[in-house]
């Protein structure tokens, strides 16, 4: 994939991600993970070669077809990107409105996933008024809350306390179990050592390894 600049930021990727796998993706600051998941998201296009999501063909699919891909994952952005004038509750709940989900659902759904990420107490805040990690745990709470079939977390565990970061990694685990994909993103080699999953590292926009807890997957 190629930036308009002329910056080629993945290239000769062949790469298959199963149906509820959970897959680190790991590698040096700008070896190309965040595109990866702009990709994955229809923010970027491939240059060139094929992309499959689900039964979406990326490389040839329509723009109005971007939504209802997008409604198929949950994604923990790298830098949050929260809605500045809505309050954390109203970041959870625009996303379960936007899918035209019903305001009974969202009443009950939304304190209980900011229970889950501990932040019934800063419904009521904006995003300037919390710390990274609380943005951090919004952009999950967001994430997760329409169920959706896939969950991409780029260094969800990044501005984090490692207590806070264990209780994040526990529930993509948990997501997972229920046969959701998981694919989180992150520099973090504890992280990846401590879980022993698939990992697969990036440098220089190439794939550098593909490895199942400790095994190589192929050459
Ligand atoms: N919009 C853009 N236009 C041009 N080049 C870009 C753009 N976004 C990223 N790049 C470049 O593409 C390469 C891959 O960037 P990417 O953001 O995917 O890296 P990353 O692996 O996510 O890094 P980090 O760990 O720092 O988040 C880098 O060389 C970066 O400078
Ligand atoms: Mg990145």
């Amino acid at each position: 994939m190629v930036y308009p600049n002329g910056t080629a930021a993945l290239s000769g990727i062949n790469l298959k991600i199963e149906d509820g796998e959970f897959v680190f993706i790991v590698g040096k600051s700008g070896a190309g993970k965040t595109t990866l998941t702009k990709l994955l998201l229809r923010e970027e296009k491939v240059t060139d070669g094929k992309l499959r999501v689900d039964d979406f063909r990326l490389e040839k699919m329509p723009k109005r077809k971007i939504p209802h891909l997008r409604r198929t994952m949950g994604v923990v952005f790298q830098d949050f990107r929260l809605f500045p004038n809505k309050t954390v509750y109203e970041n959870v709940a625009f996303a379960m409105r936007v899918i035209g989900e019903k305001s009974s659902v969202i009443k009950q759904r939304v304190p209980y996933f900011l229970n889950l990420v501990e932040l019934t107490d800063k419904a009521g805040s904006f995003p300037t008024e919390l710390s990274g990690g609380e943005q951090q745990r919004v952009a999950f709470a967001r994430a997760i809350a329409n169920n959706p079939k896939m969950v991409i977390a780029d260094e969800p565990t990044g501005n984090v306390d490692p207590e806070m970061s264990r209780d994040l990694m526990d529930l993509l685990i948990r997501i997972n179990k229920l046969g959701k994909t998981v694919i989180v993103i992150t520099h973090d080699h504890y992280l990846v050592e401590q879980f022993k999953k698939r990992t697969v590292t990036l440098d220089e926009g190439r794939i550098v390894g593909d490895r199942n807890g400790g095994v190589a997957v192929e050459a």
